[in-house]
C-alpha cells in the first residue's frame, strides 16, 4: 500500500486509513479490471469535484443545489423538487430492500436504470464506467466522496462510510451485478458529422435546440428552448440513444418544463417523410460529434 499512498494532498486522512483498512479489498478490485489503474494517490473529494464539474460531465445534467444550470436531471443538492441532498435522500430510495444510502448511491452510478427517480427518464443516464463518459473505478470513488462532502460531510468523510462505499463498489466494479442496456441489435453505422452539420441546419432542429458556440441560418420565431440544450450531447450519450432520439422521439422523453404537448408526447415532431437514411446517419454523427469543451 505505502508506495501508492505517499505524498497524498491534503484530503482526507480519513479516507487515507480507510485504503489501509481496507487495502486487501481494493486491491481485489483493482486486480479485476481488466487493465485497471493503479490505486493512485488521485482518490479525494477534491479530485471529485473536478471530476464531477469535468471530465465526468455530471454537469450537463445535474446541478448541486444552485451550482450549476442543468434541468433535465435531479438536482443533487436541494431545490424546489428535493428538500434532502442526495446523501440524505439515498438512505431512503431503496430502504425497503435493505440498501444502505452507499449501496444506492453507488448503485444509481453503475446501474442508473435499476431504480429511476420519480419524474425523471429511464435510460437517460447511461452506466458511468462504461461509455461515452467510461470513468475509471477510482474517479467514480472521488466522485462519491464529493457527493458525500456537498452533502455537508466537510471534508472529512467518516470512515465507515467510505469502507461502505469501497464495499459496495467492489460488487458493481467487478461485474457481479449485471447491469441493464438499451442497445438495439444493431449498430448505427459510421456517418459524416460536417454533412450533418447541414442536416441538422436544413431540418430546423435549432428552432427548437440550442448549441453552444454554434450558428445556424434563421430558424424562425423560436431559437431553441423548446426542446433540450444538446451542447456537448455527444459527451454524455451513446450513438445509439442519439439515433433513437431523433427516429423515435417518444421512446425516452427527457423530463423538463414544457418538453411535453397536452396529448402526454414529445414536442419533438418525427423527421420519417422528410429525412433520407443517409442524412439520419450523417445528423447522427453530428450529435455524436457535439463535445462540451473547446
Ligand atoms: C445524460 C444525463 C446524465 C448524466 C451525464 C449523469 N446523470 Fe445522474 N441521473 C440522470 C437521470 C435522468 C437521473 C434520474 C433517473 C434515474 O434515476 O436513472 C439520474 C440520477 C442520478 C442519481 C440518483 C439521484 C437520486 O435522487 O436518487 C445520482 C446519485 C446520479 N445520477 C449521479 C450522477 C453522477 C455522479 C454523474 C456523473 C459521473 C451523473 N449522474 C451523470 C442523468 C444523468
Ligand atoms: C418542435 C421542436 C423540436 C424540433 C424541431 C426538434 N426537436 Fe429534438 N427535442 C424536442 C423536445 C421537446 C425534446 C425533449 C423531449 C424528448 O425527449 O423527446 C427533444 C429531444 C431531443 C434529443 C434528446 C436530448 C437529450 O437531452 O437527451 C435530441 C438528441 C434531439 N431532440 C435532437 C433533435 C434533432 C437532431 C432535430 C432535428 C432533426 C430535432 N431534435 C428537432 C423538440 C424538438
Amino acid at each position: 500500500m505505502n508506495p501508492h499512498v505517499i505524498g497524498i494532498p491534503a484530503f482526507g486522512l480519513a479516507v487515507l486509513l480507510v485504503f489501509a483498512f481496507f487495502g486487501i479489498w481494493v486491491t481485489d478490485l483493482q486486480g479485476q479490471k481488466s487493465g485497471g489503474s493503479q490505486l493512485s494517490g488521485d482518490i479525494s473529494a477534491e479530485a471529485g469535484r473536478e471530476i464531477f464539474w469535468g471530465k465526468g460531465k455530471c454537469y450537463t445534467c445535474h446541478s448541486i443545489g444552485g451550482e450549476g444550470s442543468a434541468q433535465r436531471c435531479p438536482n443533487l443538492g436541494t431545490n424546489d423538487q428535493f428538500s434532502d441532498p442526495i446523501w440524505v435522500r439515498a438512505a431512503v430510495r431503496k430502504q425497503s430492500e435493505g440498501y444502505s444510502r452507499e449501496r444506492y448511491i453507488v448503485e444509481s452510478i453503475y446501474d442508473p436504470n435499476a431504480y429511476v427517480v420519480e419524474g425523471f427518464s429511464k435510460g437517460l443516464m447511461k452506466p458511468i464506467n462504461k461509455p461515452p463518459i467510461a470513468l475509471t473505478d477510482d474517479e467514480i470513488t472521488s466522485v462519491i466522496a464529493y457527493l458525500l462532502t456537498e452533502a455537508g460531510a466537510n471534508d472529512a468523510v467518516p470512515e465507515d462510510v467510505m469502507a461502505a462505499v469501497l464495499d459496495a463498489q467492489r460488487d458493481f466494479a467487478s461485474a457481479k451485478v449485471a447491469t441493464e442496456e438499451f442497445v438495439p441489435g444493431m449498430p448505427v453505422p459510421e456517418g459524416d458529422a460536417e454533412e450533418g452539420f447541414y442536416v441538422f441546419e436544413e431540418m430546423k432542429c435549432h428552432s427548437c435546440h440550442k448549441i453552444d458556440g454554434m450558428e445556424f441560418e434563421a430558424a424562425g420565431d423560436a431559437e431553441g428552448g423548446v426542446g433540450p440544450d444538446l451542447t456537448g450531447i455527444g459527451d454524455i450519450q451513446t450513438l445509439e440513444y442519439l439515433a433513437e432520439s431523433v427516429m423515435d422521439p417518444n421512446a425516452i422523453i427527457v423530463a423538463g418544463d414544457g418538453f411535453k404537448g397536452d396529448d402526454g408526447n414529445s414536442k419533438m415532431p418525427e423527421f420519417h417523410d422528410t429525412m433520407t437514411l443517409r442524412e439520419f446517419i450523417d445528423l447522427v454523427a453530428f450529435l455524436s460529434s457535439l463535445k462540451a469543451e473547446g
